[in-house]
C-alpha cells in the first residue's frame, strides 16, 4: 500500500486543502495517521468495522484492546455515549480539548464493536490540536486513533515515528510537527461510590492527578469503593500489555541522586566488559557523569514537561543507534512525573530497581 503524506505548511489554503484531502480519505474508510497534542494517533471512522480493523492490522494490536474515540465537538458526543453524570461534564468543560480520555457508557450500535473489544463502554477525548480538530470536524466522523506506532513500541511524538513503524501499512499520514505533551492522555473513568461519583485513573497521562483532583474524589487502589470484583466495570485493557518500549532491555533506576549515580557507573563498567552496546536516559543535571555509547537527556529534573516531552523520541533513539542495554534514572512520580514513570517502567518490562 502506498502512503500518501501532507506536509502541512504555513500557507492556510494548501492546508485547508490538505486537511480536505486527508478528512475524505477518512469518510471514505481508510486510515490517516495525524498529531494531536500528546502523541500522533492513526485514524480511522469508529463507525466503520472494515476501517477500524485496518488500525488493528497495521499496528499489529490485539483486539481486545479497545480504542479512543476522537471527537470535534460535544454535539458529536451524544451520538456516542448514553448521557453521562454531572462530574463527567466538568471534567470535560475543564479538561476539553486536552489530554483527558473519560471512559463512558457507549450507546448501543454508536460506533463498530471492534472499537469497544467487546466492552460496554467507549473511551473519548476532544484533542487540543487545530489540526486534529479541523480534520475530525471535515470528516464528520467520530475518529477511533490508538497512537500510531506499531503495537509494543514507543509511541511517535512527530511525523517520523509513524513513518519508520507504517509507512506502507497505512493509507494516509498528515505532518504537522512535533505532538505536544509527547506522552498519551490520562484515561479515566467514573465511578459511583459511596460519597457519590468518584474518578478512577486507569492511564497516567497529560493529565495531571493534581489537576484531576481538584474537580473531584480520586478513587486510590486501596479505597474500598475502588476495590473491583469480576462483576466491576472493566480496566484499562491497555494497560496489561508490554508498551512503549525500545528494542534494548531498559533498567529504570531510583534512589538517592548518587547511589543511583554510582549503581549505574557500575553496570555500564560491567557491561562495557562484556562488549555489550550501552545507553543512558540521564537528566539534564547529571548526564555528564556516564560514559556509555549513548547518553541522552530530555530534559531537567527541574521541568519534568520538557523530559516526558522528549521521552519517546530518545527511547527511539537508543534503537537506532543499536544499543542493547539502557539504564534510566528515575523521577518523583508527581504531575506529569506520575506519567513519564508509568511508561518508563512499562517500557522496562515493569522492574524498578531501588539502590
Ligand atoms: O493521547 C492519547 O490517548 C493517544 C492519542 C492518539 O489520542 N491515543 C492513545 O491510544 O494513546 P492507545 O490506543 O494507544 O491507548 C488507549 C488506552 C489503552 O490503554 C486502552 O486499553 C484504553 O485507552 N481504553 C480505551 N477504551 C477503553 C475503555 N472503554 N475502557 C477502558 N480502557 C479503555
Ligand atoms: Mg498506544
Amino acid at each position: 500500500m502506498n502512503t500518501r503524506v501532507w506536509h502541512l505548511q504555513q500557507d492556510e489554503e494548501s492546508n485547508r486543502q490538505d486537511i480536505e484531502e486527508a478528512a475524505a480519505c477518512l469518510k471514505e474508510g481508510k486510515t490517516v495517521a495525524f498529531p494531536t497534542e500528546t502523541v500522533y494517533g492513526l485514524g480511522a471512522d469508529a463507525r466503520n468495522t472494515d476501517a477500524v480493523a485496518k488500525i488493528f492490522t497495521a499496528k499489529g494490536r490485539p483486539s481486545d484492546n479497545p480504542l479512543i474515540v476522537h471527537i470535534a465537538s460535544t454535539t458529536q458526543l451524544l451520538q456516542l455515549v448514553k448521557p453521562w453524570g454531572e462530574l463527567a461534564d466538568r471534567l470535560m468543560k475543564r479538561f476539553w480539548p486536552g489530554a483527558l480520555t473519560i471512559v463512558l457508557p457507549v450507546k448501543e450500535g454508536a460506533v463498530s464493536a471492534l472499537v469497544t473489544a467487546g466492552l460496554d463502554t467507549l473511551g473519548v477525548r476532544m484533542p487540543q490540536h487545530r489540526t486534529a480538530l479541523r480534520l475530525i470536524e471535515s470528516s464528520g466522523c467520530p475518529v477511533a486513533a490508538p497512537s500510531a506506532n506499531r503495537s509494543g513500541r514507543p509511541s511517535p511524538t512527530l511525523a517520523a515515528h509513524v513513518a519508520e513503524d507504517l509507512s506502507g501499512s497505512i493509507d494516509g499520514l498528515v505532518d504537522d510537527g512535533p505532538a505536544g505533551v509527547g506522552l498519551e492522555s490520562t484515561v479515566i473513568e467514573i465511578v459511583e461510590g459511596l460519597s457519590g461519583e468518584a474518578i478512577r485513573i486507569l492511564r497516567p497521562g497529560g493529565v495531571t492527578r493534581e489537576e484531576l483532583q481538584k474537580l473531584g474524589h480520586i478513587l486510590e487502589e486501596s479505597d474500598p469503593a475502588g476495590s473491583i470484583g469480576p462483576e466491576a466495570a472493566p480496566r484499562s485493557p491497555g494497560m496489561k500489555y508490554r508498551h512503549y518500549a525500545p528494542r534494548g532491555s531498559v533498567r529504570v533506576v531510583d534512589g538517592e541522586p548518587k547511589h543511583v549515580q554510582a549503581h549505574i557507573r557500575r553496570e555500564l563498567a560491567a557491561a562495557s566488559i562484556r562488549g555489550e552496546r550501552t545507553g543512558v536516559l540521564a537528566f539534564e543535571e547529571h548526564a555528564g557523569r556516564y560514559e556509555a555509547d549513548l547518553v541522552l537527556s530530555c530534559g531537567s529534573l527541574s521541568d519534568i514537561r520538557s523530559a516526558a516531552h522528549g521521552l519517546y523520541a530518545a527511547l527511539r533513539e537508543f534503537d537506532t543507534q543499536g544499543i542493547e542495554l539502557i539504564w534510566a534514572e528515575a523521577c518523583r512520580a508527581e504531575g506529569i512525573g506520575a506519567a513519564y514513570m508509568n511508561r518508563l517502567i512499562k517500557a522496562a518490562s515493569n522492574q524498578l530497581q531501588h539502590v
